[in-house]
């Protein structure tokens, strides 16, 4: 996927997107093949439109690539996905030798058990001062997460919360609320992501199966997002 060709300049208006990549199955389905196999073409889509983003400038992207619901799905299909994972960051030093990317897994990694925990801490701080933000949000669930916040912040002996308090506790304490989501795939919902970050996103929907997601795909979503007039409530 080649990117340097994009006429798209983006600006301080779009910092951060957000992708629900739906339609992996899907996409395997079509061609008689198995899921697992559909998540691995969307693997390698994944590190595509992440470098695109870079590219074209944008500081913080954010991917759902395993809900907290997605423990009911198979067990071939669950450990495909962690072995995804698992190959993702032993080669991500070769992947994105040149994307200067910090990356930071959102989520509860600890069910994940201690292997692909503890390499999730190394590559987190091996790549903790690059510039360019990716989120990989792991048995994540929007609602969790508050849970999550909401005990850290009683732990910490808060007894009321301001907002600033919650935004500062829940995983994507780093970085900015997402400018867009885009969901691929045709359904058109949150399906629990970024459900706090998400208050005056802009969304994106298109039936595109994430593993066809292109650069132009991209384009489409980012000038759809420069047509809209976001008002954050006001008039
Ligand atoms: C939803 O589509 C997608 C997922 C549950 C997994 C997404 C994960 C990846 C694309 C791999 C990411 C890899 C790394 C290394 C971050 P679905 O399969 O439920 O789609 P369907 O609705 O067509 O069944």
């Amino acid at each position: 996927m080649s990117t340097k060709s994009s006429q798209l300049k983006v600006d301080e208006r779009l910092q951060h997107i957000a992708f629900i990549m739906d339609g992996n199955g899907r996409w395997a389905q079509k061609r008689g093949l198995p899921r697992e196999i559909g998540h691995k073409h969307g693997a390698q889509t994944f590190k595509k439109i992440v470098r695109y983003c870079g590219e074209l400038g944008i500081k913080v992207v954010t991917v759902y690539a395993f809900s907290t619901e997605n423990w009911k799905r198979s067990e071939n299909e669950v450990s495909a996905l962690i072995n995804l994972f698992n190959t993702y960051i032993d080669n991500f030093n070769s992947d994105h030798s040149e994307d200067n990317i910090k990356v930071k897994f959102i989520g509860d990694i600890t069910r994940f058990g201690d292997k692909l925990a503890s390499k999730i801490n190394k590559i987190e701080e091996a790549t903790k001062n690059n510039a360019f933000t990716l989120n990989i949000a792991v048995n994540y669930g929007g609602r969790s997460e508050l849970v999550h916040a909401f005990n850290k912040l009683i732990s910490e002996g808060k007894r009321e919360v301001t907002e600033g308090d919650i935004s500062g506790a829940i995983y994507t304490s780093h970085c900015p609320d997402p400018d867009l989501i885009v969901r691929t795939g045709g359904d058109i919902r949150i399906s629990n992501f970024l459900l706090w970050q998400s208050a005056y996103s802009e969304f994106y929907f298109t039936d595109t199966l994430w593993p066809d997601m292109s650069a132009n795909d991209v384009d489409e979503a980012i000038k759809t997002f420069y047509s809209r007039k976001r008002r954050f409530g006001a008039v």
